[in-house]
C-alpha cells in the first residue's frame, strides 16, 4: 500500500486559526494557537477542537471541562506564533504576547480582548484521537464583532488562516457583502 503523505491533513487547510483559552481549577488561564476545529451540529450548536494530548491546554480542558475559541484579527499574527510555540506550563503567554484578558459570559475560561469573535464551550465529550483529544463542546455563548463578520459571513482579508507550517494566509472575497 502507498504510504500516506505526512501532510495529508493540510489538504483540509487553510483553516481559521484561533486562540484557544482554558483555565485550571485554581483559576489560572492559558492560551494556545489552534487550527483544527470544525462545527459538527447546528441544533444543538456543537463544535470539535483537536488538541495534542501533551499540550497543557489538553490537561486544563480535561480538568475544568470548558474552553473558548477567540478568533484573532490580522494585527494579532505575532501573538498567534507565540501562543503556538510556547507552553503555558513554562510561560504566561498572555503577558508575553501582550494579550488582555476579559471575562467570558458563561464559562470561567477567559476571552481575549480585541478578537473578531468568540465561541464559549462546555465540554460534552472527549474523543481519544491518536496523538490528540478531540474535544466535543456544546456552544454556550457566541460573541461577534460585525466589522469582521457581516450578515453571517466573514469579510475577506480580515482573519488569519493557517495554510500549514509557518504560513498564514487571507482569503479574498470577490463579492464583498
Ligand atoms: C498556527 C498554529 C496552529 C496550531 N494548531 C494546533 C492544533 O490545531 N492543535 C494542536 O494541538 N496544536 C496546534 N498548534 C500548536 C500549539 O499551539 C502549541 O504546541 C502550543 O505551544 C501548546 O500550548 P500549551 O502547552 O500551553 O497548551 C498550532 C500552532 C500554530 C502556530
Amino acid at each position: 500500500m502507498k504510504k500516506i503523505d505526512e501532510n495529508f491533513y493540510r489538504l483540509l487547510h487553510p483553516k481559521v486559526v484561533f486562540l484557544l483559552t482554558s483555565i485550571s481549577k485554581e483559576g489560572v488561564p492559558n492560551v494556545m494557537a489552534c487550527a483544527w476545529a470544525t462545527p459538527v451540529s447546528e441544533e444543538p450548536p456543537m463544535i470539535i477542537v483537536c488538541v495534542a494530548k501533551e499540550h497543557y491546554t489538553a490537561e486544563l480542558i480535561l480538568e475544568t471541562a470548558e474552553f473558548a475559541i477567540n478568533i484573532p484579527t490580522k494585527d494579532m499574527e505575532k501573538a498567534i506564533w507565540l501562543c503556538g510555540s510556547k507552553s503555558g506550563r513554562e510561560v504566561d503567554k498572555f503577558k508575553r504576547a501582550n494579550l488582555e484578558i476579559i471575562p467570558s459570559t458563561k464559562i470561567k475560561a477567559p476571552l481575549i480582548k480585541g478578537c473578531a469573535s468568540y465561541i464559549e464551550c462546555k465540554l460534552h465529550q472527549t474523543i481519544d484521537a491518536g496523538e490528540c483529544y478531540a474535544f466535543l463542546g456544546n456552544v454556550v455563548y457566541v460573541g461577534i464583532d460585525e466589522r469582521y463578520f457581516k450578515k453571517g459571513v466573514w469579510q475577506g482579508d480580515t482573519i488569519p488562516m493557517h495554510l500549514g507550517g509557518k504560513r498564514i494566509v487571507y482569503f479574498r472575497d470577490e463579492k464583498k457583502s
